[in-house]
């Protein structure tokens, strides 16, 4: 089972020409209201890339009573994703503001509204236990990861966090808990200081969890306290139209294949290449994957590597 705690959104997305620069007003006619939020997307993601007779991909988190709470949960409905551990509160339902560029980049502006009312005693304590996987992202309050995370490693759960956007890990606090922790490059730089092997290296070490970096279109890397490692290429993408919830995709698939038993190699290509797929379509879920189109796609890229 896989227990997905995080943040749901509406996502305002702007298709544009360019993005703006400070000051500067862009206009465009391209405009769309679709379902986000980092938890969300990791739970769409991993319940379209899990296998047949998978356990079920669960979601704990909050929207608002207002009119995008319902659309928000559209997409987590139709990849058939437990909701009872959604609650709607008195804030209003999380928003994202995104502009995308002709080149698929963007540039994203979040009022986090209810998803800061979500309390880890949202999630049921009996599902934490072994053989649940805990998916974890930075846009709920840091305290409730961090409460969630000790207690499901308490119980015998594995726990990865997708510590995006960046938030500064105490090791301290996190050592012992995490089984992964997935960061991009930029959030590499802000919690190790460099997103190299060797800061990679020891970052894997004093959290004693394994860290996989999303490189974009340089694949992914992932390096493991003892030093072993794995290196993956990204898919080689004609078009880019929208790279909004490549990350997203890349963890919720990575977490269907950790739930599947595929060793780390294998789940990390699998990951890889639903996280291509994601930037060809435009929007967060609605760019998302299924384990089909995964399938069908992971002979394109070379077998990881090791590093
Ligand atoms: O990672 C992409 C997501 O970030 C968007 O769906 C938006 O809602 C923000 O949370
Ligand atoms: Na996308």
């Amino acid at each position: 089972m896989i227990v997905v705690f995080g943040s749901i959104n509406i996502d305002l997305v702007f298709h544009a020409n360019k993005l703006p620069s400070e000051g500067e007003t862009v206009l465009t006619d391209a405009f769309t209201t679709v379902p986000g939020g980092k938890g969300a997307n990791q739970a769409v993601a991993a319940a379209r890339a899990c296998a047949p007779g998978a356990g079920p991909v669960m979601m704990a988190g909050c929207i608002g009573q207002d009119a995008f709470a319902d659309l928000a949960l559209a997409e987590l409905r139709k990849a058939e994703v437990d909701l009872r551990m959604v609650a709607p509160v008195q804030r209003p339902t999380g928003c994202a503001a995104i502009t995308v560029d002709r080149h698929g980049h963007n540039q994203i502006t979040v009022a986090s509204g209810a998803n800061l009312e979500a309390l880890h005693s949202l999630v049921q304590p009996d599902l934490l236990r072994q053989g649940t996987l805990v998916v974890l992202q930075n846009e709920v309050g840091g305290g409730e990861n961090l409460a969630l995370a000790r207690k499901a490693a308490a119980q015998g759960a594995s726990v990865i966090l997708n510590a995006a956007p960046a938030r500064p890990i105490l090791p301290e606090e996190w050592a012992g808990l995490l089984s992964v922790l997935v960061v991009n490059e930029a959030e590499a730089r802000d919690i190790a200081g460099a997103a190299g092997r060797e800061a990679l290296v020891s970052l894997a070490r004093s959290l004693r969890a394994t860290v996989v970096a999303t490189l974009g279109a340089q694949g992914a890397l992932a390096v493991s306290p003892d030093c072993s490692g794995h290196q993956v290429s990204a898919l080689a993408l004609e078009h880019v139209v929208d790279t909004t919830g490549a990350g997203d995709t890349f963890v919720g698939a990575l977490a269907a294949a950790v739930e599947e038993g595929l060793p780390l190699s294998d789940a990390l290509r699998f990951a890889s290449v639903a996280a291509g797929l994601a930037c060809t379509r435009a929007g967060a879920q609605t760019s998302v994957p299924s384990r089909a189109e995964i399938l069908a796609r992971l002979h394109d890229l070379a077998p990881a590597q090791s590093v």
